[in-house]
C-alpha cells in the first residue's frame, strides 16, 4: 500500500502496538487500525482531525506516520474550543 518498508509501532489509545509503514498518512493509518478520526476541511486549516502522537498535536489530514520515536502512542486530541 505504501512504499516505505520501514515500520513503526503504533499504540492507539493504549492498545497493543501494531506495525505501520513509515510515511502512511495518519487518516489511512487510523482506518487500518480500526479507528475513525473526525475530519472537516481535509487540508490542514480547521483542526478537526487533530490527534496526539507522543504528546505532540498532529493534524492527521496532512501529516504522515514518522519514525521519530520507537513507539508512537496515539490519542485523540481534546480541544476545549472545538
Ligand atoms: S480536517 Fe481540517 S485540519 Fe484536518
Amino acid at each position: 500500500m505504501f512504499s516505505s518498508s520501514k515500520q513503526v509501532q503504533i499504540s492507539w489509545g493504549g492498545g497493543e502496538p501494531v506495525s505501520v509503514a513509515v510515511g502512511t498518512p495518519w487518516l489511512a493509518a487510523a482506518q487500518t487500525l480500526g479507528h475513525t478520526i473526525p475530519t472537516g476541511c481535509l487540508h490542514g486549516s480547521c483542526g478537526a482531525c487533530e490527534i496526539e502522537v507522543n504528546g505532540h498535536v498532529v493534524r492527521a489530514c496532512i501529516e504522515v506516520v514518522t519514525d521519530r520515536d520507537a513507539i508512537l502512542q496515539v490519542d485523540m486530541a481534546s480541544d476545549p474550543y472545538w
